[in-house]
């Protein structure tokens, strides 16, 4: 067993590499090189990060390359870089006229991939599904060379993207690390608080990130971590805000990012109509648990008091609300 997983990493390293050679060095490779090109990516960047290209064949990476080198198609199965074929023996690359992305571990050994394609076909992005080194909920991509930075710094920038990650990182915020897409898990969260860092969320602004953010928050909030979430007022994501408006204007939205409450507070203030009874039962009902969970007094009391101005309910109905939901703990 020590030894099949010893040999995907290995094929994970070779993958890595063939990839990265496809698209620096071969003439099919000149379409990916452009793409990335168009998007900014500079070549130390795709040097650093190792990015590569994988061919359009069916057969390149697992028959050709892999084979020369006494790989066989069963350690390529289990590390998720080829498929077997529906009829007959054998096996065919995962991974086909894609950008690649390799994903690293905390010690920046390569334990996967994520593919996208150079159009607009779907799906977009195509991950290594999960395998013996592979873990969906616990990687995140650029934590390998994020991690000192964090630490450093004591505060992480959660972003979705492979790209949002790669542009903030070479525009100098290199506290960055990127969910892929999926729902943010306890597990890759605990990974970023052992740090002692401050989660910043900075997903995406349209309606996928902004629901992406909530159920991260819901996902992190009794974790002990201090949470803030930054909201980007143009464009979709961190990525292109970033490629518009500069890293200076990052900054800004950085330093003037939402604690966790108020954020909260103005999601559930933006959803209802209170100038109804109605109305405000509704939010009050979405904020009280929240209220009777926070732990610093000053702040819910902040906020009471807010609330009960704009929704013209007095404070003490509020706390009455929010008593209903403090746990008995004796
Ligand atoms: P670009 O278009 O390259 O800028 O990608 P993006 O990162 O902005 O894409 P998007 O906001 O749509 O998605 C955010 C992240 O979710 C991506 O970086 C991927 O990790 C993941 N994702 C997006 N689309 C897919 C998909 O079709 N399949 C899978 N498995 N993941 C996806
Ligand atoms: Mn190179
Ligand atoms: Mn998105
Ligand atoms: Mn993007
Ligand atoms: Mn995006």
């Amino acid at each position: 067993k020590e030894q099949e997983i010893a040999k995907i990493y290995h094929v994970n390293e070779l993958a890595r590499d063939f990839f990265h050679a496809c698209l620096t060095k071969t003439n099919y490779g000149k379409p990916a090189r452009e793409y990335l090109a168009n998007r900014g990516i500079a070549d130390e960047i795709i040097d650093f990060l190792k990015l590569g290209f994988a061919p359009p064949s069916w057969d390149k990476l697992s028959a050709t390359f892999m084979e020369q080198r006494g790989i066989a198609p069963d350690i390529l199965l289990k590390a998720g870089l080829a498929a077997p074929r529906n009829s007959g023996d054998g096996v065919y690359d995962r991974f086909r006229n894609r950008i690649m992305f390799p994903i690293n571990d905390v010690r920046g050994r390569t334990i996967g991939f994520g593919g996208r394609v150079l159009d607009n076909s779907q799906p977009k992005y195509l991950n290594s599904p999960e395998t013996e080194i592979f873990n969906k909920r616990h990687v995140l991509y650029g934590f390998d060379i994020a991690y000192q930075h964090i630490r450093n710094l004591r505060q992480v920038v959660i972003v979705e993207g492979y790209m949002d990650a790669i542009t903030l990182y070479t525009q100098g915020i290199r506290n960055v690390v990127a969910s892929l897409g999926t729902a943010f898990t306890p597990d890759q969260a605990r990974n970023l608080i052992k740090l002692n860092a401050e989660l910043l969320f900075s997903y995406d602004s349209d309606a996928a990130g902004q629901n992406a953010t909530v159920r991260a928050l819901d996902t992190v909030r009794t974790l002990g971590a201090t949470i803030k979430v930054i909201t980007i007022p143009d464009g979709k994501d961190p990525d292109e805000f970033v490629r518009k408006h500069g890293s200076q204007s990052f900054q800004g939205l950085l330093e003037s990012a939402k604690p966790l409450l108020d954020y909260q507070l103005d999601q559930a203030l933006k959803s209802d109509d209170y100038s109804t009874v109605q109305g405000k039962i509704a939010v009050v009902g979405k904020l009280a648990p929240i209220l009777a969970e926070a732990d610093n007094a000053v702040a819910v009391n902040a906020h009471i008091t807010r609330l009960s101005q704009v929704l013209a309910v007095d404070e003490s109905a509020l706390r009455t609300e929010i008593t209903k939901y403090i746990v008995q703990t004796k």
